[in-house]
């Protein structure tokens, strides 16, 4: 008997060492791309120079500054107004094929209106786009990711149906602007996330509190706007961090939840590793059944991964993260080969530490470790990049 369950465990640790090393020599596709994310208001400071117009996160930041953890806010944040030449170095030094960035609206438009274009602010993103061209990194650019200009928050925000229309003349514009050199765009940044953390929970801006609203007050589509719509997508964007369980309300899972408009309550496994954010556990096998159940529900999407990432207080032996990052890879590269999910390209968030909304820079994401106490913002390099390089070289998870 003893003896069976010794050969079946041996059996066991064989099989299992098997798949791991099958894991770890598969390679992703040839054309697969690899980049790394920012985003304007987390990363490019210089809030008020050259003309740039206040939005909404400048403007929340400075009026309700309790509502950020440290009473901080990215007037400055990583200076790449002023250093993209730096960022755009690092990104060559990890060898990436593409860079997310997005564009700040009221940079290029104070107002939030076509009628006043601020020339310096195109200058700056036609600058950076030139300089990632000449260094053989595609442009991979966000239209909106949560700094609406201010002056149209004044009439009312999202909820106003008037910004359909602006935003379509902003974005009308940046085509033509950036369209000769970018290919790739995206719209809305987790709209999801926009719309319940500042007209849900209200701790983003505008900060709109939950007052016994039952559902949503942003307008609802229309039959016909849905049918518009349909198909009209190139690719599936998706950002992914980690996992939850569900339980029905009912189940007594011993805690308040975290969301209770659905009749479902999330919770972990509280064995789950947890990064420096409270919200993100380390689940791996989550990234494969998330790809799959992209793949069946909207019928074999192509799927971009646009952010995926591990926060800590800011390590540069980030073990941890090497750790996150070889793990989830290995469950796209299993989404890849096992199941066919159509995955082609994955983009790390983040490149450097960055301004990380309400937790300011005590949640680090980056690939580059940057000192805020430094009046330039010095950045340096962490042992995951050095990780991450290796595997666009490779094509390979690697660790
Ligand atoms: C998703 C958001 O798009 C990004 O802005 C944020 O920093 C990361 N998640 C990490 O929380």
């Amino acid at each position: 008997m003893k003896l069976k369950v010794l050969l079946g465990a041996f059996l066991i640790q064989l099989l299992s060492r098997a798949t791991i090393s099958e894991v770890i020599n598969k390679k992703f596709p040839d054309n697969f791309l690899f980049g790394a994310a920012t985003a304007a208001y987390q990363i490019e400071g210089a809030w008020n120079e050259d003309g740039k117009g206040e939005n909404i996160w400048d403007y929340f930041t400075h009026t309700r500054p309790y509502m950020i953890i440290t009473l901080e806010n990215g007037d400055v944040a990583c200076d790449s107004y002023h250093k993209y030449l730096e960022d755009v170095a690092m990104l060559k030094n990890l060898g990436v094929n593409h860079y997310r960035f997005s564009l700040s609206w009221s940079r290029i438009l104070p107002t939030g209106h076509v009628n006043k274009v601020n020339q310096a602010g195109v200058n700056y993103y036609k600058n950076l786009i030139a300089a990632l061209k000449e260094n053989g990194i595609e442009p991979y650019v966000t239209l909106y990711h949560w700094d609406l200009p201010q002056p149209l928050q004044e009439i009312g925000g999202w909820p106003n149906p008037l910004l359909v229309d602006y935003f379509a003349d902003y974005a009308k514009l940046a085509f033509s602007l950036f369209g000769d050199e970018v290919k790739n765009w995206m719209t809305f940044n987790e709209p999801k996330q926009a719309c319940q953390s500042g007209y849900g929970y209200g701790i983003n801006p505008p900060g709109s509190r939950l007052e016994g609203f039952l559902k949503s007050r942003l307008p609802e589509f229309t039959p016909e706007e849905i049918d518009y719509i349909k198909g009209t997508h190139d690719f599936l964007a998706l950002n992914t961090y980690t996992t939850n369980l569900a339980k029905n309300q009912d189940f007594d899972i011993g805690y308040p939840s975290w969301d209770s408009d659905s009749g479902v309550s999330k919770y972990v496994n509280e064995s789950w590793d947890g990064a420096a954010s409270f919200w993100l556990k380390v689940v791996p096998w989550g990234m494969r059944k998330l790809l799959n159940w992209v793949d069946q529900t909207y019928d074999h999407p192509e799927i971009f991964i646009t952010e995926n990432g591990f926060s800590d207080r800011g390590e540069l032996e980030d073990q941890k993260r090497i750790d996150y990052y070889a793990e989830y890879l290995s469950n796209i590269l299993q989404a890849i080969h096992e199941d066919g999910v159509n995955v082609t390209g994955y983009t790390a968030w983040s490149l450097m530490d960055n301004f990380e909304w309400n937790m300011a820079y005590t949640e680090r994401f980056g690939f580059y470790y940057v000192d805020f106490d430094s009046p330039n913002r010095t950045r340096t390099i962490k042992k995951s990049a050095e990780y991450y390089k290796n595997v666009i070289a490779t094509k390979r998870r690697g660790n």
